[in-house]
């Protein structure tokens, strides 16, 4: 099949093309109808387990014996190999071991630990006894690990007794601690994973340690689940403080994920793929766990950083010494490459003749950076473009179907299935090489999210402003040959090294601060993180020390969301633009901290203020 094909054929005929997809998995009941539109469901009369596709499968297939995990932890300076029998055997005794600490089908986990490869061993062993899971991304503070706790009523939360950064040790055991405390839902248990740089203690009445109860733990079987039902909560930054709980189905996300990995990425069983990125992300849900497992490939899990952990020199590495095929990061890793070894000596001392593409996703991949890696490794370099709500790429360069033209600055065309429109503020179509709202019509492909968790209204109105259509929040344009460029998000979030943020959340904490009147925080282009929040704080008339304030600031929104958070800087202002009716104006401030052009609205109440900004910037940039 050719892309042309798959498009045409995914337009005409979504249903065959999907139930086609769907025959490359494992049924307990293969579906007789694909999608039920009064539900916008997928596969509704389906039944699978997508544990038994990602594992027991392969095993019973004969590659027992193949790799199908790698552990890479520079940062601890450990590394692991498991088999597909390995995983196996871990996994099934994972699950006996939550089975026995009464996790039952539809009940919620919450995961909140680090990269080691107990965790992924625990999302598969929730997938195999049809538990929900919820990973939590380790550099998540506490209040926000309890809003995950407290929206999604986990019975039990597992966790380990550290993450490791470079240069520090994260105790996870208090800020776990101190998340239950704030929360009205408490788990029934704690089942910690002692690593050996930290040990925790353990809770009476509450916490497991994890290796005795996996070690007492009977191995459990799969069971099959309605293909319409839960594997997965994701939570994601939304426009408020409250994170969206992106619910994720079983047999379409599975379709969908086996789907791409051969005709996006180009790989099958017996592949290494590496998808450098956090179990914490939709990007490791869907690209270090189920996707390469499902497709029979080998995985890494990579603890640790592209730099320092411990040079720039790590992932080259990596790919020389397990084949990669496909590599896939994040722009501002690459970024961080560029920076710490700009002629690329690293890249020579490795053999990279596995590596066939590399893939980027996550923010905007600038085409500078783009261009630079591209000439370096000398194979394609291919931007693509998705969401967590969407849980696969939408957009890209389908590799695996004999795509190879890469235009630096668009994501790719339309991936098929995905059906992309622009449109203006009115509703109306834009002529192409026009910016506008990027939506995807109505039915959205297997995959991508049917539902937020606890929330319909929340969900409905990401379908609310343009009929038919999901809107995407991004702002994008299509041009003549259906390239889709990304240009940036319509709303208030974020992307700080391929992390998603929202600013209006961190205003919440920034507004708190008994010193601020008023504040607007807006993302700052960043040579490196890709955006950086800036905060611009209105302080009280008598306020206390700014440089006591700005710190505590700082420290309140890492206290409060987590470090990734922290913002680059906190301006002290006398006032904030405004329109009449109030409104802040945000885009003026992003302009003037990006050095752009400022185009004053009509509709300003007061144009000095705006001016005032603009003098007291340029003149700390004159010091
Ligand atoms: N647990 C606890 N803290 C974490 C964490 C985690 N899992 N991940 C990050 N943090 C902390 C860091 O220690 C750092 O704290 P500090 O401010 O006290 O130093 C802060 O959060 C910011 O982290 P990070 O964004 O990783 O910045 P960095 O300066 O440590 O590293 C890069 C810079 C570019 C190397 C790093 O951002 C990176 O690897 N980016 C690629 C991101 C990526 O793959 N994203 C996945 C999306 S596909
Ligand atoms: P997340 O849900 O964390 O994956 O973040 C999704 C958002 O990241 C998108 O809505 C975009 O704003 C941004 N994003 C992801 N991939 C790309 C890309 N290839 N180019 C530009 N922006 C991207």
């Amino acid at each position: 099949m050719n892309y042309q094909a798959a498009i045409e054929q995914a337009r005409r005929d979504p249903e065959g093309f999907w139930l086609e997809a769907a025959r490359s998995l494992d049924w307990a009941a293969f579906p007789a109808r694909a999608h039920d539109r009064d539900d916008d469901l997928w596969f509704p009369d389906g039944s699978i387990n997508l544990c038994h596709n990602a594992v027991d499968r392969h095993v019973a297939e004969g590659r027992g014996h193949q790799q199908a995990l790698i552990y890479e932890s520079p940062i601890s300076g450990r590394a692991a190999t498991f088999t597909y029998r390995e995983l196996l055997t871990r996994v099934a005794k994972t699950a006996g071991m939550l089975a026995g600490a009464g996790v039952k089908r539809g009940d919620r986990v919450v995961i909140y630990m680090p990269m080691v490869p107990e965790a992924v061993f625990a999302m598969l062993a929730c997938a195999r006894i049809g538990a929900v899971h919820s990973v939590v991304f380790g550099g998540f503070a506490a209040p926000e690990l309890a809003k995950r706790i407290d929206d999604c009523q986990p019975v039990c939360v597992l966790t380990a007794s550290c993450g490791l950064e470079p240069g520090r040790t994260i105790a996870y055991k208090p800020l776990l601690d101190s998340a239950i405390g704030q929360c009205r839902h408490k788990p029934d248990t704690v089942i910690l994973l002692q690593r050996k740089e930290l040990r925790a203690e353990l809770t009476p009445n509450r916490d497991i340690d994890w290796q005795a109860a996996h070690d007492a733990a009977d191995p459990v079987d799969c069971v099959p689940v309605k293909s319409t039902d839960p594997l997965y909560i994701l939570y994601t930054s939304g426009t408020t403080g409250t994170p969206k709980g992106v619910v994720r189905d079983t047999g379409g996300y599975a379709t969908a994920l086996a789907w791409s990995m051969a005709h996006v990425y180009g790989v099958s069983a017996g592949d290494v793929y590496w998808a450098a990125s956090d179990i914490g992300w939709v990007v490791g849900h869907s690209y270090i766990v189920y996707g390469p497992l499902l497709a029979g490939c080998t995985t890494i899990l990579f603890e640790g950083k592209p730099v320092g952990t411990p040079d720039a020199g790590i992932f080259w590495r990596l790919i020389d010494r397990h084949r990669v095929k496909v590599l896939f990061t994040a722009p501002t890793a690459i970024r961080a490459i560029r920076r710490a070894d700009p002629d690329g000596a690293f890249v020579a001392k490795s053999d990279l003749s596995s590596l066939q593409a590399l893939f980027l996703a996550g923010e905007r991949a600038d085409p500078d950076t783009l261009n630079w890696i591209a000439d370096l490794l000398d194979r394609p370099v291919i931007d693509h473009w998705w969401q967590t709500e969407i849980g696969w790429p939408a957009i890209a360069t389908c590799h695996g179907l004999g795509e190879s033209e890469i235009r630096p600055g668009s994501a790719g065309r339309a991936v098929p299935g995905f059906r992309f429109s622009v449109q203006d503020d009115n509703h109306r179509k834009v002529a192409p090489g026009t910016v506008g709202n990027l939506l995807i019509e109505q039915p959205l492909p297997p995959g991508a999210f049917r539902a937020l968790w606890n929330n319909p209204e929340r969900f409905a109105e990401g379908f609310a402003d343009f009929p038919r259509h999901y809107t995407s929040g991004d702002a994008g344009m299509i041009d003549a040959d259906g390239f889709i460029h990304i240009m940036g998000r319509t709303d208030d979030i974020i992307n700080v090294a391929g992390h998603r943020l929202s600013t209006g959340q961190m205003e919440e904490v920034v507004a708190a601060h008994p010193e601020v009147v008023e504040c607007a925080v807006v993302g700052a282009a960043d040579a490196l993180k890709g955006e950086m929040a800036v905060a611009f704080v209105v302080p009280r008339r008598d306020g206390g020390n700014p440089d006591l304030v700005r710190k505590e600031l700082i420290a309140s929104v890492r206290e409060t969301i987590g470090p990734i958070a922290s913002p680059r800087s906190v301006w002290f202002v006398d006032g904030l633009p405004k329109t009449r009716s109030g409104k802040i104006l945000r885009n003026l401030l992003r302009s003037i901290v990006n050095g752009e052009e400022i185009v004053v609205p009509q509709t300003i109440e007061d144009p000095s203020v705006i001016e005032a900004i603009a003098a007291q910037l340029a003149e700390t940039a004159a010091d």
